[in-house]
């Protein structure tokens, strides 16, 4: 009896010393009021899912939209979330906010939540050249982050200029990147939700043969491929073209580079492929390529020939990490270099880079 209340005693003081510990890690954890702007599209739910997934200190949340969607409901870890309608009060008290809402919403809404101390991310391309405006892939540039002081507001770059940095800095610090020369395959998620309703909508009515609508692109996009992405500008080339221009240069934080791009939307889903050409300053080889993307952040090489083995769409969707394959050299060139990167545009090249910002804003900055 006396053994039997002891032991109860031990027990309870060993309960009471863990829920005191817990209360003490809580309590100097961080928490943050976190608001995600565009909660209801297609980048706007993935961020939602990735501040789930990886955990994000939040303290309170809230969904902003158009007032389409206000009313609506969504989740966060199991709760139930009334959407809002963006207003110029949406942000009063909130400490991040998550844009995904398109370049005219963030134009306008930035500044205001800016405005009311609230640390914008920006995934649209309103703020990216802002020269007081950070342009971040944390695993090439992070200590960019530090420059949202200027403006309060740090720019998710491109889904195809993230996945294309990722691969190509630790081969740039190393061998020095002359030139760049890419081709994207870009998967219409890339577009938005409706894009995805309208590559899924033509693919049945073909199949069924029934009447095609072109609604998101100027052409159908199932069974096809449009060498048009964004509006075409003066020089021939497509705004998505020349975000990946200067936006490569404003993150390797080299305008020496020389790069030209061409931006195909084809009828994928989810994630990008590229097919890039490099010209280093320095002698090159696959095997010098293959083993610095063996161990560079965020990269897994995937490339055996043996094996019918190379990054594809299908693998890498849902994924967080940039794929490379089919590295080989150019034969046509001295120091050159070709190689397929493949990474999940929605994720890498959206939600989760935003959201791995958001990670070093907070432990580092806030
Ligand atoms: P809504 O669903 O109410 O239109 P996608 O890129 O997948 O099309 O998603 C765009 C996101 O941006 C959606 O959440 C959309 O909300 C939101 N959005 C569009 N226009 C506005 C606006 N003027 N104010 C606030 N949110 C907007």
């Amino acid at each position: 009896m006396i053994l039997d209340e002891a032991a109860r005693l031990i027990k309870d003081h060993v309960f009471l010393f863990m829920e005191k510990k817990t209360e003490v890690i809580a309590m100097s954890k961080k928490q943050f009021h976190v608001a995600v702007a565009g909660a209801t599209g297609a980048v706007g739910n993935q961020m939602i899912a990735c501040l789930e997934e990886r955990n994000f200190p939040v303290k309170s949340i809230k969904f902003l939209a158009s007032f389409r969607s206000a009313g609506k409901k969504l989740s966060f870890r199991g709760e139930p979330v009334v959407v809002e309608e963006m207003t110029e009060t949406s942000f009063n008290g909130m400490d991040i906010a998550l844009f995904s809402a398109g370049g005219s919403t963030s134009e306008k809404f930035a500044p205001v939540a800016a405005g009311s101390g609230c640390v914008v991310i920006d995934n649209s391309s309103a703020w990216r050249m802002d020269p007081r405006v950070p342009l971040v892939v944390p695993e090439v540039n992070s200590h960019a982050i530090a420059g949202y002081t200027q403006k309060g507001i740090i720019a998710n770059p491109n889904c195809s200029t993230i996945q294309m940095v990722v691969a190509l800095s630790p081969i740039h610090r190393k061998f020095g990147i002359k030139r760049i020369v890419v081709s994207t395959y870009q998967a219409v998620s890339g577009t938005g939700q409706k894009a995805i309703v309208e590559l899924d909508a033509q693919v049945r009515a073909i199949m069924n043969s029934q009447p095609v609508e072109n609604k998101v692109y100027p052409h159908r996009i199932a069974f096809n491929c449009l060498p048009h992405i964004d509006v075409f500008l003066d020089n021939g080339y497509t705004k998505e073209e020349m975000k990946m221009v200067h936006e490569t240069r404003k993150i390797l934080e080299d305008d020496t580079i020389g790069v030209t791009a061409t931006t195909v939307r084809v009828p994928v889903f989810y994630s990008h492929s590229e097919s890039i050409n490099i010209e280093t300053r320095l002698p090159i080889t696959p095997e010098a390529v293959r083993d610095l993307l063996g161990s560079a952040p965020g990269v897994k090489v995937v490339d055996d020939l043996k094996t019918n083995t190379y990054p594809m769409p299908i693998d890498a969707a849902g994924q967080d990490l940039t794929y490379v394959g089919r590295i080989r050299k150019d034969e046509s060139l001295p120091n050159a270099i070709n190689l397929w990167v493949v990474a999940d545009n929605i994720r890498k090249g959206a939600a989760t880079n935003a959201v791995q910002i958001a990670e070093i804003l907070a432990e580092t900055y806030l």
